[in-house]
């Protein structure tokens, strides 16, 4: 079989997808990806599902144009507010979310049927998480928390730093304190796996923290299996960036969350607003 070369197309609100596609270029070795980052509209977490839905359609019509094979949406809050109309807008084109797949995950985390979700307020607000939780298994107890200033200390790169370990404390102490504690936290937000080690510190050993990135990358093996879009192997895929704001920007914070670094030559500014 000769594969389907075109690439996958991932879209986040800015720099905090690019976990996820850090997750799906381990997983599909010979994919190309083309990357979006709405920059110059982040963040999502604090707007109107309205905006967020309007900023999705025109991000993703531009990855559209570019021929992509299959969108995922690495956004949680445009996952949770857009997917469906995302989905029904660029039918044929399969667009795949992140809350699906972490609330999986966190199903199959947890012991005590007790999870805990953080994440912008945009998502929290919805409750698209307790929903997706609930439709898989319906006898687990969801409590979620917003948790909006974690965005920005990803961004500044305070990974662990004192400051990000202090607004873990009074994020996620209240529900994590007493008996009938969840045994698991979802990290419900591209920007949240980068904050692990502080969030670790706050929670304790004991508690099993999710990243949607990695399962959110075997639904979309699977997804290309299933359709049988899978790209031939033997090639090198190779990653592509678009940004709506400052390229070196993009290059710079973005390497905290890939976890290498980006040339901002390779980084293209684009205008959404005409789409
Ligand atoms: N990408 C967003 C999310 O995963 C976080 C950043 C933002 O608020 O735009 O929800």
């Amino acid at each position: 079989m000769p594969g389907d070369p075109r690439p996958i197309g991932v879209f986040d609100s800015g720099m905090g997808g690019l976990t996820v596609l850090r997750a799906l270029m381990a997983r599909l070795p010979n994919e190309h990806f083309v990357y979006l980052g709405d920059t110059a509209r982040l963040p999502y977490g604090t707007k109107s599902a309205e905006t967020v839905q309007a900023y999705a359609l025109q991000a993703t019509r531009l990855l559209i144009e570019e021929g992509v094979k299959m969108l995922v949406i690495a956004c949680n809050t445009a996952s949770a507010v857009a997917l469906y109309l995302l989905q029904e807008a660029w039918e044929p084109v399969p667009v795949i979310g992140v809350i699906e797949p972490g609330a999986r995950a966190g199903i199959a985390a947890t012991r005590n049927g007790r999870i805990a979700v953080i994440a912008t307020e945009g998502t929290v607000r919805g409750g698209a998480y307790a929903r997706a939780i609930h439709r898989l298994k319906r006898d687990v107890e969801v409590v979620q928390q917003p948790c909006q200033v974690f965005v920005a200390l990803a961004e500044e790169g305070w990974t662990d730093s004192p400051v990000t370990v202090a607004a873990a404390e009074r994020y996620l102490k209240p529900l994590f304190g007493g008996k009938g504690a969840p045994d698991t936290l979802v990290l419900g937000c591209t920007h949240f796996p980068v904050l692990a080690a502080s969030i670790r510190k706050s929670v304790g050993d004991d508690v099993a923290l999710v990243d949607s990135a990695e399962t959110a990358a075997t639904a979309v093996a699977a997804a290309l299996d299933e359709r049988k879009l899978a790209s031939a192997p033997g090639y090198p895929g190779q990653a592509r960036f678009f940004a709506t704001d400052s390229p070196q920007r993009f290059a710079r914070v973005g390497e905290i969350f890939l976890g290498r670094p980006i040339d901002a030559r390779q980084v293209e500014l684009v205008d959404l607003r005409a789409l």
